[in-house]
């Protein structure tokens, strides 16, 4: 009892935001490398949120599956007020559902190249302000549907200063950023891809994303997102980049998440699978250690299962 008493860090479960695939399909389909997360069907991801909001996990970050006739090279499905995750939104809002609602704004899960954006001339690499464009009027479409907050993560440069002018010029000032400033190229992102159906067809995301063997690049990272406008800033991975989260929370002035990403989650499960760790110890241990290291808000496909042992 004493060390309940003198623990100092506390997670609940108003700091967790579950991540939900959502597909045009009818029926939900098992994600093989994520234990527990299902490609939802919209009737589903609503049913879902109902659920879980009614026990206390409000926080939901919505990410689209789109079937491969859909997708084109420029992700413009993503705008389509009626793919999924737009039409799962205004759904949402109609039912007065009690939820704080995310919306990813990316296009890996909408192009049939598999990148984050426009690709150039070239057709190998992501043409930075072309996107811009994009993110703007996908930004819109998603405030129009009843966003609360939109999550750019492509990592593209100025995409938080796009996202804000779009969004204040459609009179959607109200609606908030948060910014995936410090995200890694990263091996963990694995079994996202499998649940977002967003395989790269060739070359990878090191043009946009970080290397992490910079140890000091998220400063400049942030200091730009939050100069053009994010209200929160996302590190990502989570539990490999302590280290980072701690620098980022005590250089931020808005509010810092983490994200315990897929290929964290999954090796968790892997681990337990075969007896060597106890599930539900290392799940606590590890969101506690986010938590500790200064991440206000933590994005967890484990958020549902949290909710229960904390
Ligand atoms: C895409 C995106 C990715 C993740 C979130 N948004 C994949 C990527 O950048 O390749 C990964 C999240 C996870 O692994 O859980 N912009």
């Amino acid at each position: 009892m004493i060390r309940d008493a003198v623990a100092d860090v506390v997670v609940s479960p108003s700091d967790l935001i579950l991540p939900l695939f959502i597909s045009d399909a009818e029926d939900d389909v098992p994600v093989a490398s994520l234990p527990g997360v299902e490609q939802l069907c919209v009737r589903s991801a609503l049913r879902t949120m109902h659920d879980l909001s009614s026990s206390g996990l409000k926080q939901f970050m919505l990410f689209g599956v789109t079937v491969a006739d859909k997708k084109d090279s420029i992700g413009s499905y993503a705008a389509d007020p009626d793919a999924p995750v737009n039409r799962t939104m205004a759904a949402a809002r109609d039912g007065g559902l009690d939820v704080l609602l995310y919306a990813d704004l990316c296009f890996c899960e909408y192009t049939d190249h598999g990148h984050c954006g426009v690709l150039g001339g070239d057709s190998a690499t992501v043409d930075n302000d072309r996107t811009l464009e994009r993110l703007a009027i996908t930004a819109k479409v998603q405030a129009d549907r009843g966003a609360d907050v939109i999550a750019p993560s492509g990592m593209m440069d100025g995409q938080v200063a796009a996202v804000r002018a779009a969004l204040d010029g459609a009179r959607h000032g109200d609606v908030a950023i948060l910014s995936y400033a410090v995200k890694y190229a990263s091996a963990f992102y694995g079994p996202f891809r499998e649940a977002g159906g967003c395989r790269i067809a060739s070359g990878d995301r090191s043009g946009y994303q970080m290397d992490h063997r910079r140890r000091d690049e998220w400063r400049a990272e942030i200091s730009a997102d939050i100069a053009e406008g994010a209200d929160m800033v996302m590190v990502k991975p989570a539990a490999g980049y302590l280290d980072v989260l701690r620098g980022v929370k005590g250089a931020a002035t808005v509010p810092v998440a983490a994200y315990h990403v897929s290929g964290e989650y999954a090796m968790l499960h892997a681990a337990a699978e075969r007896g060597w760790i106890d599930f539900d110890a290392a799940l606590l241990e590890v969101t506690h250690a986010i938590k500790r290291a200064g991440a206000d808000q933590i994005v967890t496909y484990a958020a549902p299962r949290l909710l229960g042992l904390l």
